[in-house]
């Protein structure tokens, strides 16, 4: 009820049904039944009959008793009213005897009565039933038009709905048709060309970090020559040092760029092996690493890049958080891989920066671990195109606990 759709169509029938509600009601009054100022009338011909039967009895058909039938009280009174005005008080009855039979006047004579039919203009039979049915033919039809109209006022709204649901993990929007309505059609145009700016313009930065990563190799690869041949130890080993961080950086923004340029093969992982065989491989590394419990998971996602991204979650805990902690669960639907660790965790002012390239936490650290800064935000990027997301929080009392959510495979 909350959606627009349904406030233009409420907003619409409203309007519509009190209009015709206010027309009804006006109409009803100016062509309300006749009252008592339409009895002047009917009083002078019940005079002039009064006074004919009594000056010649057997003129007009008389009889013994007032004419039967239901009493019209109101008529009745107006009639008197009007007799009163013209100075005969008379006691003149108003009945009808049936609903299609006519209103008749019993006017008293000499001890007789006279009857006289006197033209009446009641309701139609059933008068409200009409109206009732009037008003909720009105009500359908008012609903009918503004369910129509609403909806051809918010096709484009839900064009743009549905555009913004068709976006995809490598955040790109499908070509929309440009047919229907104007207003569709331009909002649809609108959306094709800013869907096709965004993918030239994310294009574009692709190839510009690609070809920067790529072409940094050779002077990298000069510049390590060169400083093998400084003579001094310290000297030399601080040139290789940070000549390895550079190569890792060029190596990890050509990484990023081609897991977001898409195009990977995807197929169903058995998870909980992926995890353990990460892990394994780690510890075979001097990381410290630890799996404290696993669940059989499938999952759809690139097995290589998956690999990755657990590598880079998982390295992190294991230097940065001084130890990894592995364990998995089931959630609604997904299956959720928590690595945890006891290191100083990131300042929380920090924390929701974490997933942006090139971002440390602590720049002294630099010092003592090597790192470009790429491997969360490549992470994150492997993960959310598998339909899943990475959450990171602070423990509650320190170090770190990276949350891995992906759906299960059918
Ligand atoms: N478990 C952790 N505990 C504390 N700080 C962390 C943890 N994981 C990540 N961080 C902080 O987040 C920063 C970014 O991590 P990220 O993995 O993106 O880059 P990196 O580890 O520095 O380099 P690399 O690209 O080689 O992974 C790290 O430099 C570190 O400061
Ligand atoms: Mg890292």
């Amino acid at each position: 009820m909350n959606t627009l759709r349904a406030k233009l169509v409420l907003l619409l029938a409203v309007a519509i049904i009190s209009v015709v509600g206010v027309l009804t009601g006006v109409l009803l009054y100016l062509f309300r039944p006749p009252g008592g100022q339409h009895m002047g009338p009917v009083a002078d011909q019940v005079l002039m009959l009064k006074r004919i039967a009594e000056q010649s009895p057997t003129s007009l058909p008389l009889s013994d008793a007032p004419a039967a039938g239901k009493p019209r009280p109101e008529i009745t009174r107006w009639l008197k009213q009007d007799l009163d005005a013209r100075g005969a008080a008379l006691n003149v009855a108003v009945t009808r005897s049936g609903d299609s039979a006519p209103q008749v006047v019993s006017i008293p004579v000499n001890g007789a009565w006279l009857h006289l039919p006197i033209p009446d203009l009641p309701p139609p039979d059933g008068g409200w039933h009409v109206l009732i049915n009037w008003l909720a033919l009105i009500t359908l039809g008012a609903l009918a038009i503004a369910i129509f109209v609403a909806n051809r006022m918010i096709q484009p709204l839900v064009l743009l709905e549905k555009a913004i649901a068709s976006v995809g993990p490598d955040a790109l929007m499908p070509e929309l048709p440009v047919k229907g309505p104007a207003e569709v059609k331009v909002a649809a145009k609108a959306l094709n060309s800013l869907s096709s700016r965004l993918k030239d313009a994310m294009e574009s930065r692709m190839r510009l970090v690609a070809a920067a990563g790529h072409d940094m190799r050779t002077p990298i690869t000069r510049m390590r020559l060169r400083a093998e041949f400084v003579t001094e130890d310290d000297d030399r080993a601080m040139w290789l040092k940070d000549i390895d961080e550079l190569e890792r950086i060029a190596d990890s923004a050509i990484v990023l760029v081609r897991e977001e340029s898409g195009a990977s093969h995807a197929e169903t992982v058995r998870l909980d092996d992926l995890v353990s065989g990460i892990v394994g491989e780690l510890r075979g590394l001097s990381y410290k690493a630890e799996l404290e419990s696993t669940v059989p998971a499938l999952v759809h996602a690139n097995r290589v890049a998956l690999n990755r991204a657990f590598r880079n979650l998982i390295i992190n805990a294991a230097t940065h958080g001084q130890g990894a902690r592995v364990r998995m669960e089931y959630d609604t639907r997904c299956v959720r891989v928590i690595i945890e660790d006891d290191g100083p965790g990131i300042p929380p002012k920090l924390l929701g920066q974490v997933f942006e390239p090139f971002f440390r936490a602590d720049p002294a650290r630099r010092q003592n671990i090597a790192g470009a800064g790429l491997g969360l935000t490549i992470a994150r990027e492997i993960v959310r195109r598998s339909g899943g997301d990475i959450r990171i929080l602070n423990g509650e009392k320190r170090g770190l606990r990276q949350f891995v959510e992906l759906p299960l495979s059918d």
